[in-house]
């Protein structure tokens, strides 16, 4: 232990995590390594906040989970495993790139069978899984463009069943969820897409919410978390 009087980071306390609680995971640091390289945005979830993710789906005993934003497929492989070799993942994303990316890193972590990538904008996805009257799925995670919260909230309770999980990332972006700013520039947007988004958890009768706010390696952030009655 270090007994210097230098403050600690957030991002050291999750490097302390990953040490004591995480299995080394070669594979799945190679899979960042080359999400990063072919120049994909580095906002995939941290490593705990994955196997939170892993964990939270076996809890649910989820065998069906739909995932809103795959990138480079990192939370992807972790709902993967939490789903186990019998489950399945729809998992959607709109840019073909990061959908290539995802692809080849699920096979490198041997859980490509158990992964369905849709390839279009989530919001079409959404409408096409209603429309072909699949299996309920058992959790939803929701980490897209955070303008379409709502909608998703919306679709993830009709896609699911009474006891569905919906976890939705982001929802406190340093705090800005408080300072929305101005609805006309990107950011703005974005967070006015948070707050509708917590609206709907608040109001909608057949969802029971709350949020956790998260400090780490990606700073300060949060998840909410709702379930379906
Ligand atoms: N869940 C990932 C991170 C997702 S980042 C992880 O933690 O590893 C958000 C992703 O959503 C990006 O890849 C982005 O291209 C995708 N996206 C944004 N808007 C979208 C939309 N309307 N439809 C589908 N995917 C979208
Ligand atoms: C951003 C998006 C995310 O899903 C995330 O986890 C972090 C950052 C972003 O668009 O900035
Ligand atoms: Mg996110």
């Amino acid at each position: 232990m270090d007994s210097s009087a230098d403050p600690v980071t957030p991002a050291e306390v999750d490097a302390y995590f990953v040490e004591k609680l995480l299995e080394p995971e070669p594979e799945m640091d190679a899979a960042r390594r080359r999400a990063h390289e072919a120049g994909l945005p580095r906002i995939e979830v941290s490593e705990v906040q994955g196997k939170f993710l892993m964990l939270l789906a076996q809890i649910a005993s989820a065998k069906r989970v739909l995932e809103i934003g795959t990138l480079g497929g990192y939370s992807t492989t972790w709902l993967a495993r939490g789903v186990g070799a019998d489950g399945h993942v729809v998992t959607c994303e709109f840019e073909p790139l990061h959908a290539r990316v995802a692809a080849d890193n699920l096979a490198a972590a041997g859980v490509e069978d158990r992964v369905d990538i849709r390839i279009g904008a989530a919001l079409d996805t959404l409408d096409a899984l209603l429309a072909e009257g699949g299996e309920p799925f058992d959790l939803i995670f929701i980490d897209a463009d955070k303008e379409n919260n709502a909608h998703y909230i919306q679709s993830a309770i009709t896609l699911g069943h009474p006891g569905s999980v919906i976890v939705v990332d982001n929802v406190v972006r340093d705090g800005g969820v408080l300072r929305p700013g101005e609805p006309e520039d990107e950011a703005g947007r974005m967070l006015k897409g948070v707050r509708d988004g917590i609206d709907m958890l608040g109001s909608n009768p057949r969802l029971d919410a709350t949020a956790l706010q998260t400090v780490g390696v990606k700073g300060w952030d949060g998840f909410a978390l709702a379930v379906v009655r």
